[in-house]
């Protein structure tokens, strides 16, 4: 029997957003209903709201999530009813070249749900990075869901679904920081605080946080950062490299997505270095380096996308470690909201006050 449930609509382009009742179907072939318990609010479903992602509206909105398997449709084995999973973007297929090779996240076919679900009068909703999950309960395709330890708080799990996995994902997956390495992290927002969470975790002596703004470099240190960079008020190449022993970081993680920081990054590097861009730029922006420079310094230039991440290796694996006390998940969470508070959780955002607002049901 299809479902009702509340859940927040972006209706129109930069329209506010309404909590309004919607219809889950029954899960399909390869599907599954989850009842969502937290989901945390993202720059991206405000870029959805925005329209800067696509024209589909009305979007379902929410997409950084972990909930409990409601039901399962037909031959879906990997996850059952009752299990406590975290949502990712897409299942990922197994059998195209990408994902033989060992590279899934660059999977060939990824998919999310067959099935629509719509508002009351039948109107198809497209559900944010195909989760949805400002909502009491969302339809995905079953190879969406991870299960992980139960134990874990639900509003710290769900963030492992998007921005802290992206971040942490690209110091250990992208940026492969190793012992003893020093990393700079320039940009220190959800994203780049939990690239120096996973510098930290995977050994880093230094950690050089970079921002512009005095309060993002305080929450930095609380994160791991051994130093920090006002780069208004400094030079942050010089700054980095004076840091290194005049030498640059062994690896730089750009989490802004601008040219002028990619730069930094650029040169803040040891020449065996590598700069890992996890900063999401828009499609207008262009990036201007002297092609000799490039020819002439070494190590790599990386690009990392959702954290280079493989799901089922890294959601249990971080939430084990959380669990552990090893790495402070809850330290991204600044507070708790309901699903009728999302247009201020959109403004504290905005104005830089939150890391975290989280939705709980
Ligand atoms: N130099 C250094 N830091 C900067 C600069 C700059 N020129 N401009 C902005 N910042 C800082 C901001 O002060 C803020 O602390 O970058 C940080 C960006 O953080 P958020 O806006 O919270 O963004 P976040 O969620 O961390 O995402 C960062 O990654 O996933 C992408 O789309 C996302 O491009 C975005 C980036
Ligand atoms: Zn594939
Ligand atoms: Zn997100």
């Amino acid at each position: 029997m299809a479902q009702q449930v509340q859940a927040v609509i972006a209706p129109g382009r930069n329209e506010p957003v309404r909590v309004e009742t919607i219809v889950i179907p029954d899960p399909g072939p390869g599907e599954a209903v989850v009842k969502i318990q937290a989901c945390g609010v993202c720059h991206t479903d405000l870029h959805y709201k925005q329209g800067g992602i696509n024209d589909e509206f009305p979007f379902l909105l929410g997409h950084e999530a972990a909930g409990v398997v409601e039901s399962v449709g037909e031959g879906v084995t990997d996850v059952a009813p009752g299990d406590f999973v975290i949502l990712n973007w897409r299942a990922v297929c197994g059998q195209c070249r990408a994902c033989l090779r060992g590279r899934p996240w660059y999977c060939f076919d990824t998919h999310n749900a067959k099935q629509k679900m719509t508002l009351l009068d039948g109107t198809e909703l497209s559900p944010a990075l195909g989760i949805g999950a400002f909502a009491e309960k969302t339809l995905v395709a079953s190879g969406q869901c991870t299960k992980v330890d139960p134990e874990v708080a639900p509003e710290v799990a769900g963030l492992l679904g998007c921005g802290v996995m992206a971040g942490i994902g690209a110091a250990i997956n992208t940026g492969q920081v190793g012992r003893g390495d020093s990393v700079a992290v320039i940009g220190c927002g959800g994203v780049g605080d939990a690239a120096i969470a996973g510098s930290r975790l995977a050994g880093a002596a230094k950690i050089i946080a970079v921002d512009i703004d005095d309060r993002k470099l305080e929450t930095a240190k609380k994160m791991g950062a051994t130093h920090t960079v006002n780069s208004r008020t400094s030079d942050p190449v010089e700054a980095i490299r004076a840091l290194t022993d005049g030498n640059g970081a062994d690896v730089v993680i750009e989490a802004v997505g601008r040219p002028d920081t990619y730069e930094q990054a650029f040169y803040a590097r040891d020449l065996a270095g590598t700069v890992v861009l996890v900063g999401v730029p828009t499609p207008d922006m262009k990036l201007e380096l002297p092609l000799l420079d490039v020819f002439g310094r070494g190590g790599s230039l990386k690009s990392s996308w959702y954290g280079d991440c493989l799901p089922s290796r890294d959601f249990p694996m971080l939430v084990d470690l959380h669990q552990q006390g090893r790495l402070d998940l809850a330290a991204f969470v600044t507070e708790t909201i309901g699903l009728g508070d999302i247009e201020q959780a959109f403004a504290r955002m905005h104005d830089g006050d939150v890391l975290r607002s989280v939705v709980v049901f």
